[in-house]
């Protein structure tokens, strides 16, 4: 037989039925492996692009703040500190924040940020006045939130709240200052 007819390359046409079957699985076989190689090896850069995302879905939990009883008779706002865990930059950290479990005008339960909408420093319930006192520039608030003197531009901010098996939970948020209206910040 002739050595270089041997070596000549089948084309398409000179391949039997059965032949061009098996190289189109085979084609097709490759291609699958390839595009799930790729979702694979995909996964991990997604994950890393969306951690931001993802972790401040996680990072924003409910805190306890002890048995809703205890709050029911309270006739002065009652200072709390509670751990929230934040994202900081790329890793998570546990932050106490402080909070002022109060009642509304209609006599309901509140949490309000300590966090004065002015410039964000520490308000302080002062029972001597009765009011909250924000020590920066002066700013007052009576017991359930509302503004009532100085450069703040709006009552203090009321965080969500929740009662779960008579417990008082609440969800820490951050509130952008300085404007009149308020505006969740994420
Ligand atoms: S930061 Fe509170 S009054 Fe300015």
């Amino acid at each position: 037989m002739n050595a270089s007819a041997e070596q000549e390359p089948l084309s398409a046409e000179t391949l039997s039925p059965a032949e061009r079957a098996r190289r189109r699985l085979i084609g097709w076989m490759l291609g699958v492996s390839a595009s799930v190689l790729g979702v694979l090896m995909a996964i991990p850069l997604v994950r890393v692009a969306l951690y931001p995302l993802l972790a401040q879905a996680a990072a924003n939990p409910w805190a306890d703040l002890g048995p809703e009883d205890d709050f029911r008779s309270l006739t002065t706002p009652v200072r709390r500190v509670i751990q929230i865990r934040k994202l900081d930059g790329w890793r998570q950290i546990t932050a106490e924040r402080v909070v002022y479990v109060t009642k509304g005008a209609d006599g309901k339960l509140e949490v309000l940020t300590a966090v004065c909408p002015h410039l964000g420093c520490e308000v302080q319930w002062n029972p001597d006045l009765g009011q909250f006192k924000c020590p920066c520039h002066g700013g007052t608030f009576a017991p359930d939130g509302r503004h009532l003197s100085g450069p703040p531009p709006r009552g203090m901010d009321p965080l969500p709240l929740s009662v779960e098996n008579g417990r008082l939970r609440v969800q820490y948020e951050y509130f952008r200052n300085l404007v009149p209206t308020r505006e969740v910040m994420s």
